[in-house]
């Protein structure tokens, strides 16, 4: 009776083999033990789960199936995965293929993981369902090198897109996320991360944080594949983006994929249809409905805002013509161009009076009304603080939005600070009065303003530099003024920038003034190192900036880690105290950090005693460059061609 299954599934599938385009393979993890033989019970289990997972009712369009057969000792599990933009179609060849594959591949292994580019197919003698395994990574790489003088760049973009889909990945019910972003003017990054949805939100996240540092980010593209989750960049489109986006997650109870419904000819696929229809019908009408309430209610409380401003700062006095802006940019030319963030990208203009601005252009993805925007222009507006940009005005054309800052002349700090041909024009005394500035600041904004403002993105270059090197805070407010929402402590929208994210901002993106404190803490940490916090740092091996911080400070040896421009002139003791409230702004429960009017106080005042930090917290961290590629031997690292 098996058999006579087994013939009919293996002659559909040769059917099927020469009518489709076979599907590109990329390697195999089989530790060779245990074995079956082929007259056992584990084969004969084995042959119903691969039927299973390769069967007409398999889930193809959700790309996710698990299957087992038998008992203990005998029991086989197994899984099918397809990329989270593969068509249904593509995906049910590729498992068809694998499957037969598998047994000329791996010929009585019963552990097995299959991978393929579209599709991975997995089974062993063990459950391996909800659980992560990280196991025999398969690590593909192109031969280009990124060229050296762009790598710093290039590695953080690359971490921080990837960082950011994992977080969006590990949220979703598919596990899955595909991303691109501008890296120059003619290049775009693409990446893709994707986890077996049997997985939990923290279970892919930490299978991904492996994936993930385990790229060299030396060539320009890599991926590394586990048999849970799979990490990979390019320089070129190498998936289907209209496809990534827009295929459906399966149904809300994102348990484990679909309980397969008996095949009894009960239900058509036309019923099916229908529900699958009215299902989505519904939840479309319950999104629209629920969008509308919410922007009645966000309407309702922005506009009690505008009538509680008491100075003279109104929309009116802000809003300038657009036309003068265009002039002011030489209509946002290429060589006017600053700087470039999270938000949109960053002009220099001089205005007819002749003074000079920054202009920062706005992305067009804010959905906010123009009143609405009018509204958080003028409240940030009216924030004013010595450490913080002035906002000058506003200005809109149609969809087209810009914010017109004050000029700070010596640019923004990582541009001093990270360059060994400048670095050494920041002596200790000015890289102190820039922490102080920060910190005051910051305390500003959270506390003492009218409104409380969490920057979400405090980093090197968002601090400016006037003429006489005193910091100014830039993009604050941005979150308000983009309209994310204001009311939650959680977002699913990741402002923030890899390598400066306190661990629960970044893995579960909640944020709060602490998330801000963290960001201040790894900011100071590297203006005292005068590294950037992707900076590798191959003393043994296994640091990444902070825990490299923590393992000096440990050690008893904090003065190691200070800028050898500025270690042989300054004043020890007020950088080691500075280092220590680094690190106590980085443990890792925030109730722990400091606020920062403590920060403030503990620079200012040298009789407060500072508490013993606790272990920094740390989400993903880059890979540092000398340890060796795990286990990976040399055959299972290949070399692809870009297209
Ligand atoms: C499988 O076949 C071998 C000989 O070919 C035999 O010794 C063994 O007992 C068989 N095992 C099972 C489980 O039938
Ligand atoms: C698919 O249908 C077959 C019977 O036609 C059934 O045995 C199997 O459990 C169903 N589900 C899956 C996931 O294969
Ligand atoms: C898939 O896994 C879930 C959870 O372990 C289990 O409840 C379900 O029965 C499995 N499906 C199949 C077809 O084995
Ligand atoms: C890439 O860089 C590595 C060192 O980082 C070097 O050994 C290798 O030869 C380079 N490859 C190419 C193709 O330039
Ligand atoms: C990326 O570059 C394209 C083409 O140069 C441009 O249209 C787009 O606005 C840029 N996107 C961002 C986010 O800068
Ligand atoms: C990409 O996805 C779209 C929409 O899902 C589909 O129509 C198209 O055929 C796909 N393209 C390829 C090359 O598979």
């Amino acid at each position: 009776m098996s058999s006579c299954v087994s013939l009919i599934f293996f002659s559909l599938f040769m059917f099927l083999r020469a009518s489709a385009q076979d599907p590109t393979y990329l390697g195999y993890y089989c530790p060779d033990k245990p074995t079956y033989s082929s007259n056992s019970t584990y084969f004969n289990n084995l042959r119903t789960v691969l039927s299973s997972l390769y069967s007409h009712n398999a889930s193809y369009s959700t790309g996710f199936q698990n299957a087992t057969a038998g008992e203990d000792p005998d029991m086989v599990t197994g899984l099918f995965l397809c990329r989270g933009d593969v068509l249904a179609e593509v995906c049910r060849n590729c498992v068809a293929f694998v499957v037969k594959d598998t047994l000329d591949r791996c010929p009585d292994e019963e552990n097995v993981v299959l991978y393929y580019d579209q599709c991975m197919v997995r089974y062993s003698n063990r459950n391996i369902l909800s659980m992560v395994d990280t196991n025999g990574p398969l690590v593909l790489k192109n031969i280009k090198n990124v060229t050296s003088n762009q790598k710093d760049g290039f590695r953080d973009l690359v971490l921080s897109t990837l960082n950011q889909a994992a977080v969006e990945a590990a949220s979703s019910s598919r596990k899955f996320d595909a991303r691109k972003t501008n890296w120059t003017a003619s290049q775009t990054l693409y990446g893709l991360v994707q986890c077996t949805p049997d997985l939990t939100r923290e279970d892919c996240l930490s299978c991904l944080q492996q994936s993930i540092n385990q790229l060299s980010i030396e060539r320009i593209g890599e991926r590394v594949v586990l048999p849970s989750c799979s990490s990979r960049y390019e320089l070129y489109l190498f998936y289907n983006e209209s496809a990534a986006i827009m295929k459906p997650s399966p149904p809300p109870p994102p348990q484990l994929s679909s309980t397969p419904q008996p095949d009894k000819g009960g239900i058509s696929t036309g019923l099916v249809v229908a529900i699958v229809v009215a299902i989505v019908v519904a939840v479309l009408l319950f999104v629209a409905g629920y969008c509308f309430l919410k922007n009645v209610a966000k309407k309702a409380i922005h506009t009690s805002y505008a009538f509680n401003g008491d100075n003279r700062t109104t929309a009116d006095s802000l809003q300038i013509d657009y036309r003068s802006i265009q002039t002011a940019t030489a209509n946002f030319a290429e060589n006017n161009k600053i700087g470039k963030g999270g938000f949109g990208e960053v002009y220099k203009g001089i205005l007819l009076d002749g003074t000079e601005v920054a202009v920062k252009k706005l992305a067009k993805s804010s959905g906010q009304g123009e009143a609405e925007f009018k509204n958080e222009v003028v409240l940030v507006a009216k924030l004013q603080h010595k450490n913080l940009v002035k906002i000058l005005g506003f200005s809109l054309e149609g969809e087209e939005r810009v914010l017109v800052y004050e000029y700070v002349p010596n640019k923004s700090l990582d541009y001093v600070l990270f360059d060994p041909t400048k670095q050494g024009h920041l002596d200790w005394t000015l890289r102190y009065n820039i922490i102080g500035g920060v910190a005051r600041g910051i305390l500003y904004l959270h506390q003492d303003s009218r409104l409380t403002i969490i920057h979400r993105d405090l980093k090197a270059s968002n601090i400016l530099l006037d003429s006489d090197m005193n910091p100014k805070i830039a993009d604050f407010g941005m979150a308000r003024i983009f309209g994310l929402d204001q009311t939650q402590q959680k977002t699913n929208r990741i402002v923030g920038t890899y390598g400066y994210m306190s661990p629960e901002y970044a893995m579960h993106g909640q944020y709060s003034m602490k998330s801000d404190v963290y960001s201040f803490g790894v900011l100071v940490l590297e203006i005292i190192s005068g590294k950037r916090n992707s900076s590798l740092y191959p003393t043994d091996g296994t640091h990444n900036f902070v825990s490299y911080a923590w393992r000096l400070w440990t050690n008893g040896t904090p003065l190691d880690l200070v800028d050898p421009f500025i270690v042989d002139n300054c004043q020890s003791n007020e950088v080691i105290r500075c280092i220590h409230i680094s690190l106590l702004c980085i443990q890792e429960d925030p109730v722990d950090r400091p606020t920062l009017s403590n920060i403030v106080l503990m620079l200012t005042s040298n009789t407060v005693t500072l508490p013993v930090p606790r272990k920094p917290g740390m989400f993903f961290q880059s890979r540092p460059e000398n340890d060796p590629l795990n286990s990976v031997d040399d055959a299972s690292i290949t070399d692809l061609y870009p297209r």
